[in-house]
C-alpha cells in the first residue's frame, strides 16, 4: 500500500483530480491533506472526498515533531499541489526523493520565490514565450529547484493573456500530474 500526504495551501483542483485519479486504485491512498491556509477551499474539497485535514501554522510545520509525524503515518510521497511554503531541510532530508512538487511552468525559466499562480503567465506572457507548460519535479530545500520528472508544453498564441494561458497550464495539471506521481511510486523501491 503505496501512502501519500498531499500539502496544499489554495482552491485544491490538483487535489481533487489526484483523489479521482486514485480512487479505484486499492494499493494508493491519500493518508491526510496537510494545509497552511484556512481560507483554503481544498479543505472543502478534501472534507468531501472523506481525506482528513491536517492544518499546519509556520511554527509546527518547521518542527522536527513535524517531520516525525510525518514519518510514523508511514508515508511514501509527499505530493505539493499548490502548497506556497519552502519545503524544511529536515523534512526534505527525512523524505529523499518523495517530495515531489507541481509548477506551472517549464523550470528553469519562471521558477524560484515569487513565481506562482497568475504572476508566473504574466511573466511568460509579457516575455512572449513561445512556449510554457508545466513541471513537475522532486523537491529539494531551495523552491522549484529539484530534479524534474516531466514536462509538458503547450504553445502561446498571438493573443494569449495571462488567464487563457493559465487555463491551458490547467489542463495540462489535470491531464498529467496525476500520472505523474503514478510514475514516481512506481519506481520507488
Ligand atoms: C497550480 O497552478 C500549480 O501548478 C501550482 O499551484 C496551483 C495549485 O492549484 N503549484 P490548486 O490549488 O491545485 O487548484
Amino acid at each position: 500500500m503505496k501512502r501519500l500526504s498531499i500539502f496544499v495551501s489554495g482552491n485544491g483542483t490538483n487535489l481533487q483530480r489526484i483523489a479521482e485519479y486514485f480512487l479505484e486504485d486499492y494499493d494508493t491512498r491519500i493518508v491526510n491533506v496537510v494545509c497552511n491556509n484556512p481560507k483554503a477551499y481544498a479543505i472543502e474539497r478534501a472534507k468531501k472526498l472523506r481525506i482528513p485535514v491536517k492544518m499546519v501554522g509556520k511554527q509546527e510545520f518547521n518542527s522536527a515533531a513535524f517531520v516525525k509525524e510525518m514519518q510514523d503515518l508511514g508515508i511514501d510521497l509527499i505530493v505539493l499541489a499548490g502548497f506556497l511554503w519552502k519545503i524544511p531541510e529536515e523534512l526534505v532530508k527525512a523524505f529523499p526523493n518523495k517530495i515531489v512538487n507541481i509548477h506551472p511552468a517549464l523550470l528553469p525559466k519562471y521558477g524560484g520565490k515569487g513565481f506562482y499562480g497568475e504572476h508566473v503567465h504574466e511573466a511568460v506572457v509579457a516575455a512572449k514565450e513561445p512556449y510554457s507548460g508545466i513541471t513537475v519535479h522532486y523537491v529539494n530545500e531551495l523552491y522549484d529547484s529539484g530534479e524534474i520528472i516531466m514536462q509538458a508544453q503547450v504553445r502561446l498564441d498571438e493573443k494569449e493573456t495571462p488567464d487563457s494561458l493559465a487555463a491551458k497550464i490547467h489542463k495540462l495539471e489535470q491531464a498529467y500530474f496525476p500520472v505523474a506521481i503514478d510514475y514516481v511510486l512506481r519506481s520507488q523501491n
